[in-house]
C-alpha cells in the first residue's frame, strides 16, 4: 500500500482513529481504505495469542505455543546466534498464527534483585542486554514480523509502575539505562518500541518527547512506530504531540474524537497525527508485504529447539570435587518441589501455555534409575514432617541427591517486586536436613533472579537453571549426566545479602519517587568499585572442563580516540571434555580521570573448543568501548590516556591484560568565569603566558619573598594548592590588592584564549 496517500486520502476522525487500537490485541482496520486490522501478541519468551475473552495479565488462556527460557537465562547464554534462532523460532510462530508484531524483547536494565520482572529482563550490564536484544529481534523479524522493544525506559521495578518517578541523571541514564536501549535499536532495528508506564526525571514515558523524539529518532535512528504498554498512556493529546504513535489496547471512541477536537482547536498540529497514522500504517504494510499465508509452525521441534537454549543457558555455579556430571550406573535420589512440576516461567503477560513439559523426573529416566521424594510443597509455609522424612531418607539412600528448588510463582511475577532475596523457608529447611544425611548434594535452581544461598558452602555443586523454558527438565537432565557440559555464565551478580546490593537504600523509593543515587554504579560496576565479597560475581560460570587464555593482542599500542581497536585472545581447552567457553573482554581505565567503573564490559565470544583444541577470538572495541557521557558536551567522550584490555573468564577472573595509549582528537570545553580553578583553567591553550606570571608571584608570596627557597616537598603543595584554587582567589593571593579589575582582565583573557581554541 502507498502510506503516504492513503494519509492524505483519510479525514481527520480516521487517522486519529489509527492512533489507538481497536481492541486489547488489533490495530484499528479503516475499511473504507481496505486497510485490515494487525495482531499484535505477547512475548518477549513464547507466543501468547489470546482471542476470546483477551486480558492483557495472563489469566486467560492463549493457544498453545512453545515456552523457551526467559531473557534472564537466555542473556547467560552469551550467544548472539543463539538468541537470532530463538528469535526466528518466535518469528515463524507468529506468521502461522498471524500475528504481526510480538511484544518484546525486554531490555531494562536489572538495577536491583528484587525486581519481579527480572526473569524478563536480560542483564545488569547494559552492553550485554543491548546485544542480547539485538539478536532477538533480528530472529524475529527475519521472519518479516515485527518486534516491540519494551518497556522504554527506567522501568526498572514494578512497585507503583504505572505512577512511580524514576529521577536518573543524565550520565547514569545514557551510560546505563537508555545504553540497553540503544545498543537494541541501532543494531537491532525494531519495527516498533513500547515506552514504559513510568516517568523519566518527572515526564510520563508516553509524553516523553526527549526520550520518543529527540534520542530514539534523533540520535539512534529508529524510523518504527512507538507504541504505548498497556494502559501506559497519560495524556493521549500530549502524547502524540511528543512522538508516541499508537495508544494500546485502546483509547475508546473518546479518545480518539478528543485528539480529533485538539487539532481542530489547534491545540495540536494536524501534522503530527499524521505523524502518527504514518507510522501506525507502515508497520501493518511491513507485514502484510512480508505475510506468508502458508506458514507453519513446528511445535515438536521447536519444543526439541528448547531443550537444545535450555542447555546453553544454564549456569554451573559451583562443582567442588567434580561432583558433575553424575555417572549414570550409581544410584541418584531427585529431591524438591520442582522436580516433577518445574517452574520454568514467569507470572503476568509474558506467560506462556505451553504446548508440552519436560520435567527432569521423566527426561532422567533417559540416562538413570532416580528415585524421587517431594520434599517439600514450595511455597513459603512450615514445613511438611513427612515430605521432609522421606526426602531425608531418599537421601540417605542414594549415593548423590539432587534439590530441585527455587522460586514459586507466588514470590516473582509481573506487577509486584520481591521483599527479599530469600527461597521460601521450607526449601531452606529441606536442603539443611538432606546435608545433614548426604554429602554429595546437587542443588539446582529455578528463579527468575538471585537468591540468597546461606547453605552455598556446604553444598559442593550448584546449577543455575533459571526459568527454562518448557523443556527445562530435560535440559538439566543433560548437563547433570554429562550429555553436555554446562556453558551458561551469569548476566547479573549474585550478591551475598540484599543489603549488598547498591540500590538497597532506594529502592523501590518513597511513593511515587524513585531515586537512582547509585548512579552508574550498578551491578559489577559496583561491587568491583567497593571491593564488596558477593556470593558470584558477574559473568561467572564453570564447565566440564578447563580453559586457558593465552596471548591476548591488540592490533595497535597507540592510537587516536576516532579509531577502532582489535583484541584477539587464544584459548584452549585443556580438560578432557569438549565444550564451549565465553571470553569477556572489559575496558579498563588506567589513568587518572573521572569517576568510572574499574572495568566494563566491551566485548565477548563464544568458542566451542574439543579437547586440546585452541582457537583464536577477536572482537572489535570501538571508540565507544573507551568513552564516558560527558554531559558537558551532551556527548560521548574518550579521555585521553592508558586503557587495559582485559580478556576475562568473568568479572573476577581476568585471565589476560594488555594496554593501549589513546589520544583525544577533542577537547572538552572549559567554561571560564572567576570561580574556575587553575587547573582547568591551564587546560585552554594559551593559559600558561596568562596565568603562570600570578603563579610565580603566589609561590614567592608563600616562599617569603623567594620562590627558589621553596624545597621540593613544599613546591609539590604549593602545586597541588595552586591546581584547585579559583581564579579569585589566585587574584587576591598574588595580585597584592590589584582587585577586580585584575580578575576582570583574567578572565576576559582566558576567554578568548578559549574561544581561539574552539574555532
Ligand atoms: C506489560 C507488557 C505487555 C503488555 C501486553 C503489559 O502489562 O507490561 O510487557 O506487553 O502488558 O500484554
Amino acid at each position: 500500500m502507498d502510506v503516504k496517500k492513503l494519509v492524505s486520502e483519510m479525514t481527520l476522525e480516521e487517522k486519529a482513529a489509527l492512533c489507538s487500537g481497536a481492541d486489547f490485541w488489533h490495530t484499528k482496520a479503516v475499511e473504507r481504505l481496505g486497510v485490515p486490522r494487525m495482531m499484535v501478541a505477547d512475548g518477549p519468551h513464547g507466543l501468547r495469542k489470546q482471542d476470546q475473552s483477551a486480558d492483557h495479565l495472563g489469566i486467560n488462556d492463549s493457544i498453545r505455543a512453545v515456552c523457551f527460557p526467559t531473557a534472564a537465562g537466555l542473556a547467560c547464554s552469551f550467544d548472539r546466534d543463539l538468541l537470532f534462532r530463538v528469535g526466528e523460532a518466535l518469528g515463524k510462530e507468529c506468521q502461522a498464527e498471524g500475528v504481526g508484531v510480538l511484544l518484546g524483547p525486554a531490555a531494562n536494565i536489572k538495577r536491583s534483585p528484587l525486581c519481579g520482572r527480572n526473569f524478563e529482563y536480560f542483564s545488569e550490564d547494559p552492553y550485554l542486554s543491548g546485544e542480547m536484544a539485538a539478536a532477538h529481534i533480528r530472529g524475529v523479524q527475519s521472519k518479516k514480523v515485527g518486534t516491540s522493544l519494551k518497556h522504554y525506559a527506567a522501568n526498572n521495578q514494578e512497585t507503583r509502575r504505572m505512577s512511580v518517578d524514576a529521577r536518573i541523571d543524565e550520565r547514569t541514564l545514557r551510560e546505563i539505562y537508555l545504553a540497553s536501549f540503544e545498543g537494541a535499536v541501532k543494531e537491532g532495528k525494531p519495527w516498533t518500541v513500547m515506552c514504559s508506564y513510568n516517568r523519566v526525571n518527572g515526564v510520563y514515558a508516553s509524553e516523553n518527547e526527549r526520550l520518543l523524539t529527540d534520542i530514539l529518532r534523533g540520535e539512534w535512528g529508529f524510523d518504527g512506530c512507538t507504541v504505548t504498554d498497556w494502559g501506559a498512556c497519560n495524556d493521549h493529546v500530549a502524547g502524540v504531540a511528543a512522538g508516541m504513535d499508537l495508544q494500546m489496547p485502546f483509547s475508546g471512541a473518546h479518545g480518539d474524537e478528543a485528539l480529533a477536537r485538539a487539532v481542530r482547536e489547534g491545540r495540536i498540529d494536524e501534522a503530527a497525527v499524521d505523524r502518527a497514522a504514518e507510522r501506525v500504517l507502515t508497520t501493518v504494510n511491513r507485514y502484510l508485504e512480508g505475510r506468508d499465508r502458508t506458514a507453519v509452525f513446528d511445535r515438536a521441534g521447536h519444543h526439541k529447539l528448547a531443550r537444545a537454549v535450555a542447555r546453553e543457558c544454564m549456569v554451573l555455579l559451583k562443582n567442588d570435587g567434580d561432583l558433575l556430571p553424575l555417572s549414570a550406573s550409581r544410584r541418584v535420589a531427585f529431591i524438591g518441589p520442582f522436580v516433577k512440576h518445574p517452574r520454568y516461567q514467569g507470572g503476568g503477560s509474558s506467560h506462556i501455555n505451553a504446548s508440552e513439559e519436560t520435567d527432569a523426573m521423566e527426561a532422567a529416566s533417559e540416562y538413570a534409575d532416580v528415585i524421587y521424594a517431594q520434599g517439600c510443597c514450595g511455597r513459603e509455609d512450615r514445613p511438611d514432617p513427612e515430605l521432609l522424612s522421606r526426602a531425608v531418607n531418599a537421601a540417605q539412600a542414594a549415593e548423590t541427591a539432587v534439590l530441585f528448588v527455587g522460586l514459586p510463582d507466588a514470590f516473582e511475577s509481573e506487577g509486584y517486586d520481591r521483599k527479599h532475596m530469600r527461597l521460601p523457608e521450607c526449601q531452606t529447611r529441606l536442603i539443611r536436613e538432606v546435608l545433614r544425611v548426604q554429602k554429595r548434594v546437587v542443588v539446582v535452581l529455578h528463579n527468575g533472579a538471585p537468591v540468597e544461598m546461606p547453605w552455598a558452602d556446604e553444598v559442593p555443586a550448584i546449577l543455575e537453571a533459571y526459568l527454562g523454558g518448557q523443556a527445562v527438565g530435560g535440559a538439566v537432565a543433560d548437563l547433570l549426566f554429562g550429555k553436555a557440559s554446562p556453558c551458561g555464565k551469569l548476566a547479573e551478580t549474585f550478591p551475598l545479602h540484599m543489603e549488598d546490593n547498591p540500590s538497597h537504600l532506594n529502592f523501590p523509593g518513597d511513593g511515587d519517587r524513585v531515586e537512582y543515587r547509585e548512579g552508574i554504579y550498578v551491578g559489577y560496576r559496583y561491587y568491583d568499585k567497593r571491593g564488596v565479597k558477593v556470593l558470584f560475581p558477574f559473568g561467572h560460570g564453570l564447565s566440564y572442563t578447563t580453559f586457558a587464555y593465552d596471548n591476548l593482542r591488540l592490533d595497535r599500542e597507540r592510537m587516536k580516540d576516532t579509531e577502532t581497536l582489535t583484541a584477539s585472545v587464544e584459548v584452549t581447552n585443556t580438560g578432557r571434555v569438549a565444550a564451549k567457553e565465553i571470553v569477556q573482554f572489559y575496558v579498563a581505565p588506567a589513568h587518572e580521570g573521572i569517576s568510572r567503573p574499574v572495568k566494563e564490559l566491551r566485548g565477548f565470544a563464544k568458542v566451542y573448543l574439543e579437547p586440546g583444541e585452541t582457537k583464536t577470538l577477536s572482537v572489535q572495541l570501538p571508540p565507544r568501548a573507551f568513552a564516558y557521557y560527558e554531559t558537558a558536551i551532551a556527548d560521548w567522550y574518550v579521555e585521553p590516556g592508558a586503557y587495559d584490555v582485559l580478556a576475562a573468564a568473568s568479572s573476577a577472573d581476568v585471565r589476560q591484560s594488555a594496554r593501549v595509549q589513546i589520544e583525544s582528537t577533542r577537547r572538552l570545553p572549559v567554561r571560564v568565569h572567576e570561580n574556575t580553578t587553575f587547573g582547568d583553567a591551564m587546560k585552554i591553550p594559551g593559559a600558561e603566558e596568562i596565568l603562570r606570571p600570578l603563579a610565580e608571584t603566589l609561590s614567592m608570596v608563600m616562599g617569603g619573598g623567594n620562590s627558589q627557597a621553596l624545597g621540593e616537598s613544599t613546591r609539590q603543595m604549593m602545586d597541588a594548592m595552586l591546581r584547585d584554587m579559583p581564579l579569585r582567589a589566585l587574584v587576591a593571593f598574588a595580585g597584592d590588592g590589584a582587585g577586580s579589575n585584575m580578575l576582570h582582565d583574567v578572565v576576559q583573557a582566558l576567554r578568548e584564549a578559549e574561544a581561539r581554541a574552539q574555532a
